[in-house]
């Protein structure tokens, strides 16, 4: 299983989460369901928020990454972990809102913000916008003036490293959706454009190589290209900037094909970061930045088990059994859209030996609905429960109402007790949008 104490088999051999038996969660609120593991949540939350107060003064800033899963709940806990978030659109800015999420903490990107949501951001005070387009400077900066603020941005930047898995390559990479790049002089051109706006106040540098990366080489390598980049800047335009964002990214365990990672085991990359930032610096002649990173797969992902309900077996001899859950795409479209690969227990059965290979199936109206394909697993039948794990990053935040099935509820456990995060949905949510006009009623 994954790197941590609280998911394990209790002594009714049923997989346990947070101290909760997965089988009465499943009994209690019904399946599908997502699972979070407050304790997990909280423990990578404060590694790097420790490591960042420990090895380089306090002088930086944790943010969760919340595109990885967005509700209320977890904004609240960054809150109480004093960390900051970043968000991407005017939704998650608006629950980060309600949840009463300290705005000045909150970093806002997006390569094609909208102006209602850069007058959101504006409105609502958030702390910093990562600026990706001229237009989008040109925007804000109108808006700023209006606000009677100075608006602190960052450029996002692209450092021509890109990584993914166990791989990285160093690319001049232009083509790109994101950012601007070192390499093609677009992002100097772009650091003179905002430095000569009034209403905008340019903090430094943001850039993100990847996402699911283990080699703690990736990071240093970014480090260093937007340190050489800042040195640059700083001959050419005289500007040196303060801040320095490095994305997130870190890998996390799905299956055994993936390093195990302890939670203290992300300080490591986050010291190996430090180490090079520092380095840099120093050989640069430059003032250390305020260093920020932004995970968020690997502080919510291995906290999240999804539980589904086994229901129709086929068995198509010498092809493949299909053991049918009752989620699927709608709860979790990463197998469809990447092939993701992920470990499917039986929550019921937990240390019975897997006897065979199968391949867990959604209910969704597609062939390719599928969550897992030839896993093992022991001989499945009806009504056990099935658990998938390492749920809990781009889950929840990708589900959909696909088929018109409902996005599962959420419930966040510790120290043995269960509490919903996200409700579950009814028929009436399902059609509370829909409109019949007058002439087809
Ligand atoms: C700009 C930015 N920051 C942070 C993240 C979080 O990455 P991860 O969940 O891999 O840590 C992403 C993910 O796509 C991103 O695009």
């Amino acid at each position: 299983m994954n790197s941590r104490e609280t998911l394990k088999i209790n002594g009714k051999g049923h997989l346990e989460i947070g101290g909760c038996d997965a089988v009465d969660l499943a009994k209690d609120f019904g399946t599908p369901l997502y699972v979070f593991d407050e304790k997990y949540i909280r423990d990578m939350m404060r590694v790097y928020r420790d490591t960042i107060a420990e090895e380089y003064n306090g002088n930086g800033l944790v943010l969760y990454a919340s595109k990885a899963f967005s509700c209320m709940a977890i904004y609240r806990i960054a809150s109480q972990e004093n960390i900051g978030v970043d968000v991407v659109s005017g939704g998650e800015l608006y629950t980060a809102v309600k949840a009463g999420f300290p705005t000045e903490k909150i970093y806002m990107h997006g390569n094609n913000k909208l102006l209602r949501e850069l007058e959101f951001a504006v409105d609502a005070k958030v702390g910093t916008i990562v600026v990706d387009s001229y237009d989008e400077a040109d925007i804000l900066d109108m808006l700023a003036g209006k606000a009677g603020i100075r608006q602190n941005v960052l450029i996002r930047i692209n450092p021509g490293v890109e990584a993914h898995t166990h791989a990285f390559v160093q690319t001049a990479r232009t083509d790109s959706k994101f950012g601007f790049s070192i390499s093609d002089g677009t992002a100097e051109r772009m650091t003179g454009y905002i430095l000569k706006k009034e209403h905008l106040n340019l903090k430094g540098y943001h850039c993100h190589i990847g996402s699911q990366i283990f080699e703690k080489q990736s990071f240093v390598l970014a480090a260093q290209k937007a340190m050489d980049f800042m040195a640059k800047i700083k001959a050419d335009l005289g500007f040196e900037a303060d801040t320095l964002n490095i994305g997130g990214g870190f890998g996390i365990w799905y299956t055994d094909e993936d390093a195990k990672i302890s939670v203290d085991g992300y300080a490591e990359y986050l010291k190996a970061l430090i180490g090079a930032v520092k380095q840099r610096a120093a050989e640069l002649s430059l003032k250390l930045p305020y260093l920020i990173i932004e995970p968020g797969r690997s502080i919510v992902g291995e906290a999240g088990v999804t539980l589904y309900t086994v229901g129709a077996i086929k068995d198509i001899p010498g092809v493949k059994k299909y053991v049918a859950i009752d989620g699927g795409m709608f709860d979790n479209p990463r197998y469809a859209l990447y092939q993701s690969k992920y470990t499917v227990l039986l929550a019921n059965r937990a240390n019975e030996k897997c006897t065979e290979k199968v391949t867990i199936a959604g209910k969704c109206c597609e062939s390719g609905d599928l969550i897992a394909v030839d896993v093992p697993l022991p001989k499945a039948e009806r009504g056990d429960i099935a658990a998938v794990l390492s749920t809990g990053a781009y889950n929840y935040s990708m589900a959909s109402n696909y088929n018109r099935n409902f996005i599962p509820a959420a419930v966040l456990v510790n120290n043995g007790k269960a509490e919903y995060i996200v409700k579950p949905q009814t028929y009436d949510d399902l059609i509370r949008n829909d409109v019949l006009p007058d002439y087809l009623k």
